[in-house]
């Protein structure tokens, strides 16, 4: 197989920190705001542009009418994820017009599709700066240049995205962090636009990892999720013989950490050896998302996801039985192209078998470029949402069912922060990843704390600190 790994050179690297510091050197106060769309991978990345914009001297703020820099870093997967940043970079024309000291750039998927990097380019006139996922380390370059030139720079190169080590990264301290193992897709299931927008799967290297988890956990982490469109395939385009399975054990051995977590598992890869790892490992979380996406066996076929119902089942039942307590999460598509009546019932027969804790469930939204834009599609939009609330009646029953399950229960919660809906109360998530929430007493962000289960919901449970 042809080794795709590229690792940003220590030659560039020094470049992009000559243009850090030349920016810094303009001086003045300046502000920056980067809004993120999308996956985690994405606010993965939101963080190295924030990390990149302090070194340069911008402090982060919330505040439009404040801010020298504002940024959209964008998502492709779905239509609306798109028409929300189309209007909310519109909303800011007439601010750009009152203000030239603001520059607006948008980087992210969305750029790295043609036709829509070149809309921007054509119909929003008050954007500056557009560049792709691919050209990411790169952002420091391109805006010495808009701030020097006065010109627009648009980098949105086709070529695979170098992996960036040794660059500032903005880190909010937080009890969770996000830990990126590896960048884009090979795997083209026929529905999805990531393997075109973020380029052919690179891993990083394990050394690398495992110096950034001990860099968040000294700044105050004590969860990391490791990230990857399909973590099942780490280490494939490595030469050190470590896989997904040997990672986990790597990270699981970092003194301080106290929880892990990851995502995405594709089920196609999902293997023994992995169920294994995080059976035996103490830190890794009880907690498995792996997206099923469809039921149907002719509908996984023609999403080319390379698995079938009666597969997806075996390895439920495998990874319940090598991890007690699992919790599962899942995917689903609902109204991929020419799905019918009775395919989406074995979508609903998936549900009702595997009893997922919960579900992302999205209705199908055709993206150009795949090979599922060309499907014939009979269904409406109006069969399809109809579908959608039939499946989320389905999960929501079965959520809520699973919550009630906790009451009572004494379960071991790692503190986030504030609750978003009662500020005297503290949130947090059990192992299996329920968010909890409590009143306050004496806990502190980053604290495991042992909570008693009293209220449950669909979403949330409610309970009190023990003593
Ligand atoms: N790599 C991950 C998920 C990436 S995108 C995986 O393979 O599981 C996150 C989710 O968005 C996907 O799991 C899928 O359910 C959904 N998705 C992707 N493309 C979509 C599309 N065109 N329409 C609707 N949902 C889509
Ligand atoms: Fe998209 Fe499939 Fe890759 Fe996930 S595995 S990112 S759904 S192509
Ligand atoms: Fe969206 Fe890109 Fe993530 S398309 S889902 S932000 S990889």
């Amino acid at each position: 197989m042809e080794k795709t790994q590229v690792r940003l050179t220590p030659e560039e690297t020094a470049r992009q920190r000559a243009f850090m510091d030349k920016v810094r050197a303009m001086g003045g106060t300046r502000y920056c705001k980067v809004i993120t769309y999308g996956c985690q991978q994405n606010e993965n990345d939101s963080e190295r542009l924030l990390g990149m914009l302090e070194a340069m001297g911008y402090t982060p703020t919330e505040d439009n009418e404040k801010a020298n820099v504002i940024l959209f870093n964008t998502c492709a997967v779905r239509e609306g994820a798109e028409l929300k940043v189309y209007g909310n970079i519109g909303a800011l024309k007439h601010l750009c017009a009152r203000r030239q000291d603001l520059l607006v750039g948008v980087c992210g998927c969305m750029m790295q599709q043609e036709a829509v990097a070149e809309r921007i380019r054509r119909q929003y006139r008050h954007v500056g700066l557009v560049f792709g996922t691919h050209s990411l380390y790169k952002f420091p370059e391109l805006l010495y240049e808009c701030l020097t030139e006065h010109t627009r720079r648009v980098d949105v190169t086709p070529s695979d995205g170098r992996i960036i080590e040794d660059m500032p990264v903005h880190r909010s301290g937080a009890p969770c962090a996000w830990v990126s193992v590896m960048y884009g897709c090979n795997n083209f299931c026929t529905y999805c636009i990531v393997p075109y927008v973020r380029g052919r799967e690179r891993s990083r290297r394990p050394e690398d990892i495992l110096a950034e988890v001990r860099e968040v956990v000294a700044r105050g982490a004590r969860e990391v999720t490791l990230l990857g469109q399909n973590v099942n395939s780490y280490g494939k385009d490595l030469d050190c013989g470590v896989d997904f399975a040997a990672l986990l054990r790597m990270v699981n051995d970092v003194p301080g950490l106290l929880r892990i977590r990851f995502m995405t598992s594709h089920p196609k890869d999902m293997s023994e050896r992995l169920l294994v790892a995080m059976a035996e490992c103490d830190k890794v979380c009880p907690q498995l998302h792996l997206p099923f996406q469809a039921g149907n066996d002719r509908v996984l076929a023609a999403m080319n996801r390379r698995y079938d119902k009666a597969g997806y089942l075996a390895l439920v039942e495998a990874a319940r039985a090598h991890i007690p307590g699992l919790s599962l999460t899942s995917d689903v598509i609902v109204g991929f192209p020419g799905e019918t009546e009775a395919e989406f019932l074995d979508t609903l027969d998936v549900l009702a078998r595997v009893r997922f804790d919960s579900v992302f469930s999205f209705i199908y939204s055709k993206r150009s470029g795949t090979p599922a834009a060309e499907m014939p599609d009979p269904f409406t939009h109006a069969d399809k949402q109809a579908r959608f609330e039939r499946l989320l009646e389905v999960q929501n029953r079965i959520s809520h069912e699973i919550n009630q399950g906790y009451a009572g229960k004494v379960c071991p919660v790692l503190v986030e922060g504030p609750s978003k809906t009662d500020p005297t109360a503290l949130t947090g998530r059990t192992d299996t990843g329920k968010v909890v929430n409590f009143p306050a007493g004496a806990a502190r962000p980053g604290d495991l704390v042992r909570v008693r289960i009293t209220q449950c919901q669909t979403w949330s449970l409610w309970g009190e600190l023990e003593s």
